[in-house]
């Protein structure tokens, strides 16, 4: 096991051994959140003039049962960035096992992303993605500086929960569960 030193006055230094560069803790900070198993989001709205936005997510977490509320961070300087933080409304759609393909594109900037797949429109007006595992339609509830990245909160307000199997994306890349035939 190796301790990683992450920066000044953070205490987590304990024991850490020495960093050779601040590239290298940026990198095992990485390689540490690869190694933490999630799900795969698409994050979809559409802006005052129309037009559809969305980017892949794995930052995704339930925040609060009571109110519903659920959070994902996107980064400043993503192309989209702009239009999240004005939108008052956005969709979240767990991907399906069989649907990876679509976590690429939508982390793509040049993809013609919603040709990739079939949406509908949502009860708020954002893409909803007709293959997902599970979507969530939420209404703006908070947004937060998260250094490079913006904080985006929700409240839940439609819930669609379908049959399918969701991914897992883990050390960079995608998996499918299995079931270990216990009960
Ligand atoms: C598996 C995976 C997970 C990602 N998770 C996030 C995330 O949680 N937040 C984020 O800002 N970008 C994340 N990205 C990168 C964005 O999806 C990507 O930069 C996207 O193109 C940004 O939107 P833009 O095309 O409007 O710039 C992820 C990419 C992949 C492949």
């Amino acid at each position: 096991m190796r301790t990683i030193a992450t920066g000044r006055g953070n205490g987590m230094t304990t024991g850490a051994t020495a960093l050779e560069a601040p590239e290298r803790a940026v990198l095992d900070f990485r390689e540490a959140m690869a190694s933490f198993p999630s799900g795969v989001t698409l994050v979809t709205t559409t802006d005052a003039q129309g037009r559809r936005w969305g980017f892949t997510a794995t930052s995704f977490c339930s925040l609060s049962a009571t109110p519903p509320l659920v959070l994902v961070c996107l980064a400043k300087d993503a192309r989209c960035h702009p239009a999240f933080l004005a939108a008052e409304s956005w969709a979240i759609h767990v991907l399906p096992e069989d649907r990876t393909d679509l976590a690429m594109v939508f982390a793509s900037r040049d993809a013609d992303k919603f040709a990739a797949a079939d949406f509908t429109v949502g009860r708020r007006g954002d893409p909803v993605l007709a293959d997902a595992s599970v979507v969530l339609e939420c209404a703006q509830a908070a947004r937060y500086d998260g250094g490079d990245h913006t904080i985006l909160v929700g409240r839940v307000e439609d819930i669609d929960l379908r049959e399918s199997e969701p991914a897992v994306y883990f050390k960079r890349g995608f998996h499918r569960i299995t079931h270990s035939g216990g009960n």
